[in-house]
Parts: C-alpha cells; sequence; structure tokens
C-alpha cells in the first residue's frame, strides 16, 4: 500500500478529475437536455443539484478514495466488517464504469467521424438540408461506427498503460488547456452570433411553464453522471491523491469547473441554433445533426466544425481514461495483475461488450433486432440501465455509508486533511448535512421516478 501511486501535483489530480466530469454529458447531454426543458429553469435546478448533492457526493467519493488508498472493492471492505454487504456497492461501481465505457466510446467515435467529414470537405459540401442524414448514415454503418469504436479505445488504453502519472496526469495536464483553449475560441465565435441574445435569455430567463417534474428529476440524474460520482472513478482518482490536499477545497474546484463547462457549451451552441431559427428542442440530435447542419452556412463552417468536434472528443477521450482506470485499478488491487495486463485485460472486455454498441444503429440483432423485440436496442439498454438503476443506486451506497456508517471521528479527519483548520468545522457540518438528508432523498425521488410511482 505504500507504493501506491500518487498525483505528482494538486493541479495533476484537479486537472485530470476535471478532464473525467467534463466529457459528453456536458457538451452532448447537458445542452439538448436544456433544450428539451426550455432551458432558464431547468438550468437553476441543474445547479441546486450540483451543488446540495453532487459536489457533497463527490467528495464523498474522494474521501473514501483517499482514506483507503484503494480502488472502489478494497475501499469498502477495508471500511467495513468482513463479509459485508458494503463491498457490494464497491463491485457496483466496477460494474457501472465497464457498462458505461463500452458505449461511450461509440459515441466519441461519431466526434471523430465529424473531424473526420469536416476535414476533407464532405461536410460543407453538403447541402445543409441533407446534413442530417450524414448522421443518419454513420449510425447505421456497422464498419464505420466499428472502426472509430476500435480507434478510441487504442487511445485510451495507451494513456492508461503509462500508469497515475506518467499516462493519466501527463495525458490530463497537455490535453486540459487544449481543451479549454479551443472552448474559449469557440465561444467567443458563438458570441459574435446575431443569435447569442436569444440564447442568454434562453438560458438563463426561468420559464417555469417549460419544466415538468420528470425535467427535475433528469436534471439530478444527469448531475451524477456529469461529475462522474456514484460509480467509483472519483473515489480511483481520489486513491492517488495526497493527504496534503484539501478535499472540499478541490472538489468544489472540479464541480465547478466542470459545470461551468456545461453552460459555456450551451453558450457556444445555442447561439448558432438560434441564429438559425432552428429548435432548441431537437433532443439527441441536436449536437450531430443541427449543428453540423447550422455550421456548414457559416463562414469557415469547416473550420468551426472541426473545432467543435475534436472538443467533443478530448473531453471524451479524457472521461473514457477515467473511466477504463476504475477497471484497471481494481485488476491490479485485487487480482493483482500486472498494470499492462490489467490493462490490455480489461480493454479489451470493454471493447467486445462495445461492439454491439457500434452495431445498434444497424438493421441486425443487436439494432433493430432488439429494438423491435424490447423497444430498445443494445445502446440504449446499456445506458438506460447505466444512467438509470447502476447510478442511483450507486450513489444511494455511497453516500449512506459515508453519512451513516463511517466512524466520526475517522470521518471528520479524513475530510478535513489537507483543509486549513478554521474552515474545517463549518465545512464539515454543511456537508455532512447534506450527504446525510438531502442526497439520499433525492435519490430516493430518482428511484420512484424510474419505477413510475412519481
Ligand atoms: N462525466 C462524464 C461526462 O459528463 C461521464 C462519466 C461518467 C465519466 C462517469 C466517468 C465516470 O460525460
Amino acid at each position: 500500500m505504500q507504493n501506491r501511486a500518487q498525483w505528482q501535483s494538486r493541479l495533476g489530480f484537479v486537472l485530470a478529475a476535471t478532464g473525467s466530469a467534463v466529457g459528453l454529458g456536458n457538451i452532448w447531454k447537458f445542452p439538448y437536455i436544456t433544450g428539451m426543458n426550455g432551458g432558464g429553469l431547468f438550468v437553476l435546478v441543474y445547479l441546486f443539484c450540483i451543488a446540495g448533492v453532487g459536489i457533497p457526493i463527490l467528495a464523498a467519493e474522494v474521501l473514501l478514495g483517499r482514506a483507503t488508498a484503494q480502488s472502489p472493492v478494497g475501499a469498502f471492505r477495508s471500511l467495513s466488517r468482513e463479509g459485508s454487504p458494503w463491498v457490494l456497492v464497491g463491485g457496483l461501481g466496477v460494474l457501472t464504469a465497464g457498462t458505461i465505457l463500452s458505449y461511450y466510446g461509440v459515441v466519441a467515435g461519431w466526434c471523430l467521424d465529424y473531424v473526420l467529414l469536416s476535414a476533407t470537405g464532405r461536410l460543407t459540401a453538403t447541402a445543409p438540408d441533407d446534413v442530417p442524414s450524414l448522421f443518419g448514415e454513420l449510425y447505421a454503418d456497422p464498419a464505420r461506427n466499428v472502426v472509430w469504436l476500435t480507434v478510441f479505445t487504442a487511445a485510451t488504453v495507451w494513456v492508461i498503460l503509462g500508469g497515475v502519472r506518467k499516462g493519466v496526469e501527463r495525458a490530463s495536464l497537455i490535453l486540459m488547456p487544449l481543451f479549454f483553449l479551443t472552448l474559449v475560441i469557440l465561444v467567443v465565435h458563438s458570441g459574435t452570433l446575431p443569435g447569442f441574445g436569444e440564447a442568454l435569455d434562453f438560458l438563463f430567463t426561468p420559464r417555469p411553464e417549460n419544466l415538468s417534474p420528470a425535467g427535475v428529476l433528469e436534471a439530478l440524474g444527469h448531475s451524477f453522471f456529469s461529475l462522474s460520482v456514484a460509480m467509483g472513478a472519483m473515489l480511483t482518482y481520489g486513491s492517488y491523491l495526497s493527504k496534503k490536499e484539501s478535499i472540499p477545497v478541490t472538489t468544489l474546484t472540479v464541480g465547478t469547473l466542470d459545470t461551468l463547462v456545461a453552460l459555456v457549451a450551451c453558450l457556444v451552441l445555442f447561439p448558432i441554433i438560434f441564429t438559425f431559427g432552428m429548435e432548441a428542442s431537437a433532443g439527441p440530435g441536436l449536437v450531430f445533426m443541427s449543428i453540423p447542419a447550422a455550421l456548414v452556412q457559416l463562414p469557415l463552417g469547416a473550420l468551426w466544425s472541426i473545432l467543435f468536434f475534436a472538443l467533443l472528443f478530448l473531453a471524451a477521450w479524457t472521461s473514457a481514461i477515467s473511466l477504463l482506470e476504475v477497471l484497471v485499478a481494481y485488476g491490479i488491487d485485487e487480482w493483482k495483475l500486472s498494470r499492462k495486463v490489467s490493462t490490455l485485460l480489461f480493454g479489451a472486455i470493454v471493447y467486445l461488450f462495445g461492439i454491439p454498441s457500434a452495431l445498434s444503429g444497424g438493421e441486425g440483432f443487436f439494432g433493430k433486432g432488439l429494438q423491435e423485440a424490447t423497444g430498445r436496442n443494445w445502446f440504449d439498454w446499456f445506458d438506460y440501465v447505466a444512467s438509470n438503476w447502476f447510478l442511483p443506486l450507486g450513489g444511494l451506497g455511497i453516500s449512506i455509508f459515508v453519512a451513516w456508517k463511517l466512524e466520526d471521528g475517522l470521518r471528520r479527519a479524513a475530510f478535513g486533511e489537507g483543509t486549513p483548520e478554521a474552515w474545517q468545522a463549518r465545512l464539515y457540518a454543511g456537508w455532512l448535512m447534506l450527504l446525510r438528508y438531502l442526497a439520499p432523498v433525492a435519490i430516493v425521488a430518482i428511484f420512484l421516478h424510474v419505477i413510475g410511482v412519481i
């Protein structure tokens, strides 16, 4: 245990954790669910979910990792009685990471395909009305999807093979500044478009009539996904964190950055949408259909779309890195594998499970077949189960364990280490209140919704 790797610097941890948090969830999903839920009020509700539930659970997870210097399963085992079922919460985390990673790579692959479509001029050579059908072609093409999934998996495996400092941390120190730079360029450009004012109004003026109770629960569920909590990624990254760093300070930073990126992504996308009089409520096709259809009509359209899809790819890549690290750290800690063997083994398993997702847009069994028989294709099933069942269940487990099971002295010390003494007591009290009462109640509400009670 003394040999466990540690981040070289605080910045390394913060950027790696932000890289995990900032992903497709921020740039693809958050804008489209905001669009579908009418903007304004949904954004406000989301901010409350992040601050009141998401960040407290994020801190709880990092605490579990740091206090035990173990990956999820080992962390729960070393803090509970022998044979205790709490270990299952750790196991569920590992399972969730694998489930999400398998289909996440398919969407990441679409970004790469779009970079290529833009760079080769094929996108700009397409009439705006026909652009959405480019996505239809890609979605239904098994070979193209599998190729991109392969490329993306290889890129992720390559970083993880390098280990914590030379792989994850180094990649984050390079990729995240690149990500922020690209994001700033894109938002400055969107700021010059005529639709910018309308976008601001849409995002920040609350219109209560457009938000349903289901939208509130969607905001809550999405806050978990977006912060990468409830499945062990942040726990694993926390296990490499030095006791000299402050958990409240670093997790507040990560949570704030993640939320800012989601909001700025909206400020990149909605001005483009409104400038061309398109629908904000287009749904999942917003980023892969509406946006490219608009971009091709702008001067330098190819450039903007290369930058945008490269941005999306960078975001997806650093998130996938954290997902694979959960599995690999599990293999290293629990099965005593070397990093190399563990990475290749779990990389291969996740890749195999990803292939049916890559085939989900097609006519075959995993696509149309399942869709007709069960109402969802393979991809949609994996996303549905992970986001609606595994994540809330994991979040509930983690918050109850840390808030109600951990011994108070140990918890208080683990929370406070690295934080200036003058702040410790108040931060601790506030955090514990949220984790004890608000978090479980909110998560139970999600469940009742998923099973159709509310
Ligand atoms: N937070 C990532 C996103 O917003 C997704 C993710 C979830 C990554 C869980 C790691 C762990 O896209």
